[in-house]
Order: structure tokens, then C-alpha cells, then sequence
């Protein structure tokens, strides 16, 4: 197997783990998954990565001596519903997946977080790979454990924490990735900077192009995200703190999948994340926490990627103010009237502000939607 970039994941109790990155790396999937134990691995993927990959993973994994079988869903954030996760759950069940064998999660943030939540379920817990072919996924979701699906009343709201045992980020697989899915992922990288690491933000800013276009730039963001990642979630594993700063910018952006009924035609997650990261700076700088500069300079960045960063920019509109804030509830625990956002003191300064009141948040968003 050749040289890879790894992040280790230190997590107690023998959960550790490592996430490798490189290009080219599902044809060493057979061998590294193998080397976990287990006689069978089950892929569970979606329709249109089944048919990009699935079958050179399925091929590895058996030229591994592993049983193998597939289980596809159809793509896209509806599939992360009851329904489907029992079908991927039967599924497995119909592989013979026992309890010492393993479910590899072969695709975006959606296949992983179905994936991983069935694998959490069935027989009590088996345990599970993430194969991410998203630059979201590589990024941020595969990484972490956590795992679930929607309800009808509101987004991840069904899940278990459950560490995968291997994260396989083939960057190679981004070449197929489209280019709104690309931008989407993209705003997730971005994040990373804006929460504590202004360094990377700058980075960004110079680097950017070259994650699109698969130079040694994008294994070097991955591994840096991963990196980030793995460390608030070492610290904070179950978001008793820390590693709700990592959802910066989705308060407001769960609120717009939510209104725009978590249809990918008209929003994506990282569109969604990429107006909120927006939103979420310039209402810092409306409270006089951050400099007005940052938030311009977040905006700009974001929309040099090809993001949307603001309300109007969503197809089909968003409702109004009370809308947004009725969804924002769903989400997010809200008390006497007060919201706890992700908000910033500049670029790589984010914290966690609980309190923050809804009538300003109201009046915030009657300016932005009026764009102000
Ligand atoms: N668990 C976590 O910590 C966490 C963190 C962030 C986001 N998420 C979740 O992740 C989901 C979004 O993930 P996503 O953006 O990857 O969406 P996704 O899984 O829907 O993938 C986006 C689209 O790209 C396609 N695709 C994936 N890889 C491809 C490839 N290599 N080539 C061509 N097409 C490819 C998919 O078929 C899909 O149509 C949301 O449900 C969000 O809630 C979870």
C-alpha cells in the first residue's frame, strides 16, 4: 500500500482510529478493511455512486477474502428518512452482516450518516467504514460518529453517536463530484477557518482553486479539516460544548433546508451552511462583535467559490422572518425567547452565544431579507 496522509483519531476506550486521504485510495480498500477482522463487509452506498464505484470497492473487498454484497439507496437528503433506513437495515440483514463483520458507508454525508446509524442499530451495533466520495463528507461528516436521520419535524433529529473503525477520504473521487456539490463541500472547508483558525482561512483564500481542481491542495485541506475536526471531537465527543461551534453558520442554514423542504434542486446542505457562515458574521458584526471588514471579507470568499450568501439568493424565496425563526426553533434549543448561535469576534474567532434574543434576530433578518 502506498504512502498516505493520516490523521489519527485518538478516541478512548480502543475507539481510535485513523482517517486516510490520498488519491486512488479505494482500490487499497480490500486490504485495509480486511485488516480490521471480520468475514463480511457490506457496502451501502447511493444510486449514482453505486455506479461509479461500487463495484472496484466490492472488487477489493473480496480480493481480500471478504464477503461482500451492496445495498444502494436513491441519492439525495430524502433518503435519509424511516423508510429507507429500514430498507438499508434489511438489506444488511439480507447480506448475513453478523455482528463481528463490517458496513462500509460508500458515498456522501448522506450515505454515511444512514449508513452509520444502521450499523449502530443492527444486532445491537456492528461496526462500520467511512468510504466518503464527497468533499463534505471527507471533510466533516465521515469523521466524528455521528450518525442519523430526519424526521418529518425537523433535521438529524434520529441517530447515535457511533465512531466508524477507518475513514478511506479517496480524493480521487472528487473528479466526478459536481461542481455545485464541490462548492457545497467547499463551504465546509471553509468553515474551518472561520472557527479557529484564521491561518487556514488565509490559506483558503490563496489555495482555494486548487481544491477544485484536485492539485495537492485538496489532500492537504482534507487532512487539515480532518485534523480540526478530529480534535474538537477528541475533546468534546458528545457537543457538551466545543464541538457545537462546528455548526457554525447552521442554525440559519438547517432553517433554509428546512423551508425549502430539503429539495437538493433548490438547496443544498453547504449552500445552506455557505448563507449562514454569511449571515452569522454579519449579524456578529450588527451586535458589535466582529469587525464589519471580516464579515465583507467571509462574504466575498464565499462567493468567489460560486456560494450564495445571502437570503434572496435561495430559489423559490424563504419565507419571512417568522418563518426563518419558527424553523430555527426546531432546531435549536430555545429559551424565553432567547437562541444560542454560533457567532464570531473576527475571522478564526467563533464562539458559542447562548442568549441571544429573538427580536433581534427578527430584526436582523427583516434587513438581510430586504438586503440591506
Ligand atoms: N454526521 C455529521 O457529522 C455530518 C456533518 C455534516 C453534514 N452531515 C450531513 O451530510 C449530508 C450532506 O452530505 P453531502 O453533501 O455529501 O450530500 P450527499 O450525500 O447527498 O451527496 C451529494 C450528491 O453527490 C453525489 N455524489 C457523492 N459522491 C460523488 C462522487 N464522488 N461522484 C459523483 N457524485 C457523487 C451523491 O450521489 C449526491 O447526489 C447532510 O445530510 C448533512 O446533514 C453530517
Amino acid at each position: 500500500m502506498s504512502e498516505r496522509l493520516i490523521v489519527h483519531v485518538p478516541l478512548d476506550q480502543g475507539r481510535d482510529y485513523d482517517i486516510v486521504i490520498g488519491r486512488g485510495l479505494l482500490d487499497e480498500a480490500g486490504a485495509r478493511i480486511a485488516a480490521l477482522g471480520g468475514r463480511a463487509a457490506a457496502i451501502v452506498t447511493d444510486d449514482t455512486v453505486a455506479a461509479l464505484y461500487s463495484e472496484r470497492v466490492r472488487d477489493a473487498l473480496e480480493a481480500a477474502g471478504l464477503r461482500s454484497g451492496i445495498v444502494s439507496v436513491t441519492p439525495g437528503e430524502a433518503s435519509k428518512s424511516y423508510a429507507t433506513f429500514a430498507q438499508v437495515c434489511d438489506g444488511l440483514l439480507g447480506h448475513r452482516i453478523e455482528r463481528g463483520d463490517l458496513v462500509v458507508a460508500l458515498g456522501g454525508g448522506v450515505v454515511g450518516d444512514l449508513a452509520g446509524f444502521a450499523a449502530a442499530s443492527l444486532r445491537r451495533g456492528v461496526r462500520f467504514v467511512q468510504a466518503p466520495t464527497s468533499l463534505l463528507a471527507q471533510v466533516d461528516s465521515s469523521v466524528g460518529g455521528k450518525t442519523g436521520i430526519n424526521s418529518p419535524l425537523g433535521k438529524n433529529l434520529i441517530g447515535a453517536f457511533h465512531q466508524p473503525r477507518l475513514v478511506l477520504a479517496d480524493t480521487g473521487t472528487l473528479d466526478t463530484l459536481s461542481a455545485r456539490e464541490m462548492r457545497a463541500g467547499y463551504a465546509e472547508v471553509a468553515k474551518y477557518g472561520l472557527i479557529n483558525d484564521s491561518g487556514f482561512f488565509d490559506w483558503c483564500e490563496t489555495n482555494w482553486s486548487g481544491i477544485f481542481s484536485g492539485g495537492p491542495e485538496r489532500d492537504e485541506a482534507v487532512a487539515i479539516c480532518c485534523r480540526s475536526k478530529a480534535g474538537v471531537v477528541v475533546r468534546d465527543e458528545r457537543e457538551d460544548g466545543e464541538r457545537a461551534l462546528l455548526n457554525l453558520g447552521h442554525t440559519f442554514g438547517h432553517a433554509l433546508e428546512r423551508l425549502t423542504g430539503y429539495d437538493s434542486a433548490r438547496l443544498v446542505h453547504g449552500e445552506g451552511v455557505a448563507i449562514g457562515m454569511a449571515l452569522a458574521f454579519r449579524f456578529s458584526a450588527r451586535l458589535g462583535l466582529c469587525p464589519g471588514q471580516d464579515a465583507g471579507r467571509v462574504a466575498n470568499h464565499l462567493a468567489l467559490a460560486g456560494l450564495p450568501t445571502r437570503l434572496a439568493q435561495v430559489p423559490g424565496g424563504c419565507g419571512d422572518a417568522s418563518a426563518l425563526l419558527d424553523a430555527m426553533a426546531q432546531d435549536k434549543k430555545v429559551r424565553e425567547g432567547r437562541l444560542t448561535f454560533i457567532l464570531a469576534r473576527g475571522i478564526g474567532r467563533s464562539f458559542i452565544a447562548p442568549g441571544i434574543d429573538a427580536a433581534d434576530v427578527r430584526a436582523f433578518l427583516d434587513d438581510e431579507l430586504r438586503d440591506v
